[in-house]
């Protein structure tokens, strides 16, 4: 139907006759001539109608926004002053010859350049929403990005299997979406939240190296980064050790960056442990395109008469610890306050403050409620290990260790971004030597930090269930700009050792046996050491094209409720449905008001 796509019509082509087509993205008339502009995939195409030609003049009096044209036409370039530098095409427009009409359209939900549309809107609308430029080129270059992966792999010798959707739940710390079984009555079928266990048997099936660009199912609560169901670049390797397989994955990022968007990751990637990224971050997944860092004060703060800071100070499962801004005298109050309630969110209790209005005075010189119970030679160590020059706020944090980092690790993204503080720049990192569990206060037992299958980097299972809550793990998390991009571990392949994980994870010997006895049968029969990763690919995306949330990377991403506007799933089924599966429907019961 075409010869050219709108975009791609150019100077080149200057006296041709091209046929294009698109929708009418505008439609103006001035002074007896008619200018559409025609957009495509590829972009905007003036087309100028003549009334010379009186019955297609006719027609292109009748176009309307999002009328679906085919037009013929001849090239040729603008006249001096109506050239748009910033257009691919304009230097040139098209004298229409031609004009057909192949769809009408009514006045669309919202016009294709308003940017002002909420998401709602945009996700009934979804399709009108994907015809916006940025949309459009958001997809192009997800389609683009996931093949270069793909032919990277499979020139590294990656075959792509493909994994069930329909199986058992893996459990990678999230809520199972679950199928009903029409044949088995009251079983049912869970979608993965990772292909982890299949990865795993096709290594012990001698696959050696597996790739798979991969949905996921996870229902968990949703945040601009996470969506119900997303996809991985799920890859699984035999007989490689970590240092190897981070290697070739940061390879294979450095490549995929260079071809995709132009952009040279460094190398080596950075490394640091887990202990540092939490003592110098508060984050697992640090953003190191911020300078601001996290300063321990424990040892300090244990002998002063301020209960709020020697308290966390003597408990060993606290942490006192101090962040310095720049410039931070500059604050109001208010901005003060406001950042209190901020860090209230992560549970902490208050935000303590020091002004540093005169760093030559010393104590005299800083400002601050707390100051009376801080003695001179704490307020020194104070000034020195934070660095702290004159006009800087220091703020404190005093609590469980997990508390303080999560509240100052928070505040030290919310001030950079609302200061300007992050630098325009590419940070990616590996974060290694996790623990292998993380200790579940409220109901006194073990999680893993990773999932069960993740190898601990000791070999001895006398070792690990004496040390549990000390033990390393053989896991790897890479991060990219404050984003876990992706995580992988090498895997246990002894079944003793898996046995033991599980026992320690509070996992029964016939629970184990219930849902993981295939993994651990399989476990017997010959398997190789293997190890693998998987990256976020929409969060990936998402970093590439400066969205703000994964949904402007996903042609029909789901609402932060877990549904689709655009088709109103998940919805109500017919009665007959429900027979077949089984399933009966509670009647819909009145909901007692919270007392
Ligand atoms: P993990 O659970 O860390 O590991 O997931 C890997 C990566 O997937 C992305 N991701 C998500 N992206 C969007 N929405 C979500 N709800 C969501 N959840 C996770 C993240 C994350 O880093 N089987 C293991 C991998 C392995 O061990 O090889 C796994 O799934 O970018
Ligand atoms: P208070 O004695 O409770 O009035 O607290 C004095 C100052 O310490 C106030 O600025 C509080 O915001 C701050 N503060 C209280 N609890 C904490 C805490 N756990 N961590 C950091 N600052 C705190």
């Amino acid at each position: 139907m075409r010869s050219h796509y709108c975009g791609e019509v150019n100077e080149s082509l200057i006296d041709q006759e091209v046929t294009v087509c698109g929708w009418a993205h505008r439609r103006r008339d001035h002074g007896g001539v008619i200018f559409i502009d025609l957009r495509d995939r590829e972009g905007l195409l003036q087309v100028v109608y003549d009334p010379d030609i009186e019955d297609v003049f006719a027609t292109a009096e009748s176009v309307r926004n999002e009328f679906v044209l085919r037009v013929r036409g001849k090239v040729r370039h603008r006249p001096e002053g109506t050239k748009n530098d910033n257009l691919k095409t304009g230097q040139v427009e098209i004298l229409g010859l031609d004009l057909e009409i192949l769809s009408h359209a009514d006045t669309p939900p919202f016009q294709i350049d308003d940017s002002d549309v909420s998401e709602e809107h945009r996700l009934k609308y979804r399709y009108v929403d994907l015809r916006r430029p940025e949309m459009l080129k958001r997809l192009q270059l997800r389609s683009k990005i996931s093949n270069l992966f793909r032919r990277y792999l499979e020139e590294d010798g990656f075959l792509d299997i493909e994994t069930p959707m329909l199986t058992k739940a893996t459990p990678e710390g999230a809520r199972d979406y679950l199928v009903p079984s029409r044949t088995h009555e009251g079983s049912f079928f869970a979608l993965p939240q990772s292909p982890q266990i299949f990865k795993q048997l096709l290594m012990m099936s001698g696959m050696d190296r597996y790739y798979q660009i991969v949905r996921c199912f996870r229902d968990e609560d949703l945040r601009a980064d996470r969506q119900p169901e997303f996809t991985q670049l799920d890859i699984e390797t035999s007989f490689l050790d970590e240092e190897t397989l981070m290697t070739m994955m940061e390879n294979m990022m450095r490549h995929v960056f260079k071809e995709g968007i132009g952009v040279e990751l460094p190398n080596p990637f950075p490394r640091m442990t887990h202990e540092e990224a939490m003592l110098r971050y508060g984050s697992d997944k640090p953003d190191l395109r911020i300078a601001l860092e996290l300063v321990d004060l424990k040892d300090v703060m244990a002998a002063v008469d301020f209960k709020v800071f020697s308290g966390p100070a003597k408990d060993p499962k606290g942490r006192v610890a101090a962040l310095r801004l720049p410039k931070g005298c500059e604050l109001s109050r208010k901005e003060i306050d406001n950042y209190t309630d901020f860090v209230a969110i992560y549970g902490a209790k208050g935000l303590a403050y020091i002004k540093v209005n005169d760093l030559s005075q010393g104590k005299e010189g800083c400002q601050s409620p707390i100051l009376k119970f801080l003695p001179d030679e704490v307020v020194t160590a104070i000034l020195e290990r934070t660095g702290a020059e004159t006009g800087d706020l220091i703020f404190f944090g005093a609590d469980k260790a997990t508390v303080v980092n999560e509240a100052l690790g928070a505040l030290r993204v919310k001030l950079a971004e609302d200061r300007g503080l992050i630098a325009d720049e590419w940070q990616p990192m590996w974060v290694v030597d996790f623990p292998m569990f993380e200790e579940d206060e409220a109901n006194k037992r073990w999680t893993a930090l990773h999932h069960p299958f993740t190898a601990p980097q000791t070999d001895s299972i006398a070792e690990l269930e004496a040390n549990p809550g000390t033990t390393l793990s053989r896991a790897y998390d890479m991060v990219l700009n404050g984003t876990e991009l992706g995580g992988g571990s090498i895997r246990i392949h002894s079944p003793e050792v898996q046995k033991s994980v599980f026992k320690l994870l509070g996992i029964s010997d016939e629970e184990a046996e219930d849902k993981f006895g295939f993994l651990l049968d399989a476990l017997k029969f010959g398997c190789p050491p293997h190890g693998g990763i998987a990256f976020g690919l929409d969060r990936l995306i998402m970093l590439m094209t400066g969205a703000h949330s994964i949904r402007d990377v996903m042609a029909f991403p789901k609402t932060q409720s877990a549904s689709c506007l655009l088709t109103q799933a998940p919805s109500p089924v017919s009665a007959n449905q429900l027979r077949d599966l089984h399933i009966k429907l509670r009647q819909p019961v009145k909901v007692e008001a919270d007392s």
